[in-house]
Formats: C-alpha cells, sequence, structure tokens
C-alpha cells in the first residue's frame, strides 16, 4: 500500500502528463448557466452561436423526428425553444465534455457511451422519482469516471491490462483490479482533477464515492447513491463494458435501498432507459 501522500502526488503528476482538453472553461461557464434559473433563450443562443459545432447539433436535434416539427427549423432561437431550455444546457455541457476523447480508440468510445448514459439514467430516474436535481445528477453521472480517462492516457501506468482484464469478465468491475494493482483506483483520480477544475465540492466527493456501499444522510450522500445505481445499471446493460455486470440484481443495491426508488418493474424500467439512452445516443 502506497502512503496518501504519495499517491496525491502520483496521481497529481498523471494529470499533468496527460493534458486533458481544455474542458473545465467552457464547462464552467456552462455549469453557471445550468444552475442559473434566469437564463433566457437568448442568452442561451448566444453561448450556442458562438460554437458551429454546437450550433449544427442543437439544429440537427431539433428538426429530428424525436421532436416531430413539420416545417424545417432554420433559427437557433427557435431551435432552443423546441429542445427546452434545460436539454439545451445539458447539451452544451456534454458537447463540451467530448474534447476529452479527442483521440477516441475503442476504450474512449466505450467509456464515453457509458459516461453519457450513466447521466442519462442519473437525470431521469433524478426527475422521474423526485429524488434530486436532474442537472447536478446529469454532471455528476457525465463526469463519474473521469479518472479512468487520465488513467489510459497515462504512460506511467499500463491501463490497458486492466482494461482487458475487466472486458473479459463478467464478474469485476474496475475499481477492484485497480485497487489491486496500483493501490489507487479511478475515484482517487477523478477527485484531483475535478478539483483542479473547480468543480463545486457536491459533485466532487459525490463522484468520489461513488462505488461506496454506504451513503451519508444528506444531498453528498443522495447524489453518491444516484450516480451508484445508474452506473450498476448502465453495467447491467453492457453500456460501456463488453459483457455485462449483473453480479447484485439492481433491487438489492444498497443504493437502490438507500434512495428508496419506487421500480416495481425492473424490465419495463430498463426498456424505457434503454429507450432513452438510444435516442440520444445518435446526436453525440
Ligand atoms: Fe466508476
Ligand atoms: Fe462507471
Amino acid at each position: 500500500m502506497i502512503l496518501e501522500q504519495e499517491k496525491k502526488f502520483f496521481i497529481q503528476d498523471m494529470i499533468e502528463e496527460v493534458r486533458l482538453e481544455a474542458f473545465p472553461q467552457a464547462a464552467n461557464q456552462i455549469l453557471k448557466l445550468l444552475n442559473d434559473e434566469n437564463v433566457s433563450i437568448f442568452n442561451l443562443s448566444k453561448v450556442a452561436s458562438h460554437d458551429t459545432y454546437i450550433a449544427a447539433t442543437l439544429m440537427r436535434l431539433a428538426n429530428s423526428p424525436f421532436y416531430g416539427v413539420k416545417n424545417k427549423i432554420t433559427d437557433l432561437m427557435h431551435a432552443i425553444s423546441i429542445i427546452g431550455l434545460d436539454s439545451v444546457k445539458r447539451l452544451i455541457l456534454t458537447i463540451s465534455a467530448r474534447s476529452i476523447f479527442k483521440d477516441y480508440d475503442v476504450f474512449d468510445k466505450l467509456l464515453w457511451e457509458h459516461m453519457i448514459a450513466v447521466a442519462i439514467i442519473s437525470q431521469t430516474i433524478s426527475f422521474k422519482f423526485n429524488l434530486f436535481n436532474e442537472n447536478i445528477s446529469y454532471v455528476g453521472g457525465l463526469l463519474h469516471d473521469i479518472g479512468k480517462t487520465v488513467m489510459y492516457k497515462s504512460k506511467q501506468i499500463h491501463y490497458k491490462s486492466i482494461v482487458e482484464k475487466v472486458n473479459s469478465s463478467t464478474n469485476m468491475l474496475s475499481i477492484n483490479a485497480e485497487t489491486d494493482v496500483y493501490g489507487f483506483n479511478h475515484c482517487d483520480v477523478a477527485k484531483e482533477i475535478l478539483n483542479l477544475w473547480n468543480f463545486d465540492s457536491l459533485i466532487v466527493e459525490a463522484v468520489y464515492l461513488h462505488h461506496d456501499k454506504t451513503f451519508t444522510e444528506g444531498n453528498l450522500g443522495k447524489l453518491a447513491a444516484i450516480i451508484n445505481f445508474s452506473d450498476y445499471v448502465a453495467n447491467w446493460l453492457s453500456i460501456g463494458r463488453v459483457k455485462p455486470y449483473r453480479e447484485t440484481p439492481l433491487q438489492n443495491l444498497e443504493s437502490f435501498n438507500y434512495l428508496q426508488i419506487p421500480i416495481n418493474d425492473i424490465e419495463a424500467f430498463l426498456q424505457e432507459i434503454l429507450k432513452r439512452i438510444d435516442l440520444l445516443r445518435d446526436i453525440f
């Protein structure tokens, strides 16, 4: 077991080494918008119009069959009004986060799909069962495994061997393999990088605790449990894994019981989630 301080230095060194894309500036601006209820369609269209990719994606989405609009939408403000302010904010944040996965190899693709799925599931259950602020849940879900990206890109460790181990098994989560081999895991790394990026401490801590099995009272416990449960759902559905992980039935999870999620028909719930993810998958 390596010393706490040694571990911290090693992780900080790794973060410096991999130099992830400049996600935080754009993200912090958008996070502010996400929490600001007074943001107007006009304000948002101004932010979106600075980025041609974001603007084009919003137009494409507003014109997709999902919204069923008959006449072609050609104006950005109109597109935003169709999609809805909150969805647009989440979309812009997600597109900004996408820049982290610039190289986009097979591992990046799987992880990105997983992170988007956990974001969507976190947001959906928060809203549907009135558990927590859906936007904060979305952000937590989207970033929860960011530590894996750093570990994978670092040349100081051989993360590929962890990926291979996990991918060939049905009963292993990467967190266990990481801790066994390196003495730290992607939650430790996430905590460092999100702090470095000045993320809100609630999000940092909840992401850090997303593999815990006990959850404290209050917002932190709630958000950590939401991410934990959503992560299990994604793993259950094999989103971001080569083989599904189904060690514990979803209803037996500590997070499920802690949150007292009122799902009776888990199959119907999973189908609904899959449908939602499929609808949004193509957009990113
Ligand atoms: Fe994780
Ligand atoms: Fe995960």
